[in-house]
This record gives structure tokens, C-alpha cells and sequence, in this order.
């Protein structure tokens, strides 16, 4: 019996543990996931509290991703240079941290891309925050032919230009520009939040330039269907919300902590089903 669970603060909505609880019991493994409500100052004392209370593993998130990580005792490689973690493995009281966050991505967006290899893609992603900050660091360290970025305040584009540079050739681009280029680009990525519910008839830029055939994501999954994916889709875009990414960076979390590969579909399944699709 292991105790797993989530931290963050707020905590109320995360679909985290119907979708962890529901694997553990379909693979028969007596674990239970919990979601913890952490405030801020608590933080500290709360690791403590993994440490004390044998806690196996768990995810970190909003606001905890960053300041989390001083608590830790190892930091893997790619949770480093995302300079966030969002898993945490308790390997015999020794806490390390992890960021499946961007390879979540990754991974969700392979079946999309058949043959056509990721290493040959031209990408487009929208936004310079957290989310964004995981997602270019895979790609990057994934290697791609160019990763371009483009924000509201470029400078926050600017930085993550310069941290993705040395793997990949990257520039950054103002909104309006962004447009214009659409068409240069095989994937693009929506890491903002803009379009998600209530504010259902915005989008983060205008998607008409759009290259046929061109992927287009959207990590947004409320609604499953954003007016951006809407849009692309009828410029003959292939689009993909966020739930893919959301299971895949459960899914592992979940290997690295049970060494047990969980079923994608099943997962995929709560979650839909956990958002009424
Ligand atoms: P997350 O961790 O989910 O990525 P974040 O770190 O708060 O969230 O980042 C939010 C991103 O969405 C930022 O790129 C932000 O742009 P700014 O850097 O200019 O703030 C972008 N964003 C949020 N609301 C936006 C809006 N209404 N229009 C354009 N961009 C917006």
C-alpha cells in the first residue's frame, strides 16, 4: 500500500486523482492518490511531511512547480533545465524530482505525426510561460529544424530563446508577426490560456495562415474544442486539445513511480469522461 498524491494550491478541481486511483485499482495495486490543498508558507513543512509520512510519490503544481525543488534532494536532468519539477519519487526517503510535463507533450503529439519525424518540424509555440517553458526544453533537447516563439511581452520570448538556442536554431517574433509567418510552420502550439472557458471566443492569435496539413495543439482541454482548434481545423489543420498531454504526463508519472506502464486509453477515458466529453 503506497500513499500518492498531488500538491497544490488551489487544489479543488484536479482531475489528477480520479484518473491515478482508477488505474491503481484497474492494475490491482492497493495505492491510493490524494489531492493536497498547499498554501505557499506550508510548503516546506509539508515535504517534510512526505518525508515523515513515507508518501511515495507526487505531483507538484501551480504554484509550487519552482519552489518546490530546494526541498528536494536530486533533480533529473530535464526537470533542471525546465527549472521546475512535477513529480516527486520518495526512493527510500531520498526525493527526487522530475518534469514529465514537456515529454508529456511530446509523446501525445507522436501518434499525430506518423512517419513524418519531429526532428525534420518546424514549430510555432505561442506563450513564454511555465507551460511553454516545459514544452520547448523537450522539443528542443528532442531536437527540431526550428523552434520559434512568440508573445504577448517578447521579452519573455526573448529568454526562452536564448535558454533553447543552444540545442536548436530559434528566433523570437511579436504576435502580429507570428501571423503573417504561419504558414512556415508544420506544428503549433497554444501554451496560453487564452480561448479557455469562460472566455470561449478569444484566441491567441489569428490561425487563416495556416499551412494545410499543419498540426496544430492546443493545450487547453475546457472546452475540448477551442475556437483556435476550430478555426485551424477549417483551414484543414489537424488539431489536438490538451488532454493528451494532461494523460501523458500522468502516464509518466505513474511509470516512474510504479515502474507499471498504465493504459493511455483508460486514462484517456476518465479524463473525458471526468470532463463530460
Ligand atoms: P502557464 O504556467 O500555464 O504557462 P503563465 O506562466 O501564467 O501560465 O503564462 C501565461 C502565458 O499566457 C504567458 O505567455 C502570457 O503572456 P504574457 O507573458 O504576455 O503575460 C500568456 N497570456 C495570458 N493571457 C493572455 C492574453 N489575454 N493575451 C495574450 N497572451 C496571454
Amino acid at each position: 500500500m503506497g500513499i500518492y498524491g498531488v500538491m497544490g494550491y488551489p487544489i479543488g478541481h484536479s482531475m489528477s486523482p480520479i484518473m491515478h486511483n482508477r488505474e491503481f485499482e484497474a492494475l490491482g495495486l492497493s495505492n491510493h492518490y490524494a489531492a493536497f490543498n498547499v498554501q505557499p508558507s506550508q510548503l516546506k513543512t509539508a515535504i517534510e511531511g512526505v518525508r515523515a509520512l513515507h508518501i511515495k510519490g507526487l505531483n507538484v503544481t501551480i504554484p509550487h512547480k519552482v519552489a518546490v525543488m530546494e526541498y528536494l534532494d536530486e533533480i533529473d536532468d530535464e526537470a533542471q533545465l525546465i527549472g521546475a519539477v512535477n513529480t516527486i519519487k520518495n526512493e527510500d526517503g531520498r526525493l527526487i524530482g522530475s518534469n514529465t510535463d514537456g515529454q508529456g507533450y511530446l509523446r501525445s503529439l507522436l501518434p499525430l505525426l506518423k512517419q513524418r519525424e519531429l526532428n525534420r518540424k518546424k514549430i510555432l509555440v505561442i506563450g513564454a510561460g511555465g507551460a511553454s517553458r516545459a514544452i520547448v526544453t523537450s522539443l528542443a533537447r528532442h531536437g527540431v529544424e526550428q523552434l520559434d516563439i512568440t508573445n504577448r511581452t517578447v521579452s519573455k520570448a526573448d529568454k526562452l530563446v536564448e535558454h533553447v538556442k543552444r540545442f536548436v536554431p530559434s528566433t523570437s517574433a511579436e504576435l502580429s508577426d507570428a501571423e503573417k509567418n504561419l504558414s512556415n510552420y508544420d506544428i503549433i502550439v497554444n501554451t496560453t490560456s487564452v480561448g479557455m472557458s469562460p472566455h470561449i471566443n478569444e484566441v491567441p492569435i489569428n490561425i487563416d495562415n495556416v499551412k494545410e496539413g499543419a498540426i496544430v495543439s492546443d493545450l487547453i482541454y475546457n472546452p475540448l474544442t477551442t475556437k483556435f482548434m476550430q478555426k485551424a481545423r477549417d483551414k484543414g489543420a489537424i488539431t489536438d486539445n490538451g488532454v493528451g498531454m494532461f494523460v501523458y504526463q500522468g502516464a509518466l508519472s505513474f511509470e516512474k513511480w510504479t515502474g507499471i506502464e498504465p493504459s493511455i486509453e483508460r486514462m484517456t477515458e476518465t479524463v473525458l469522461k471526468k470532463l463530460g466529453g
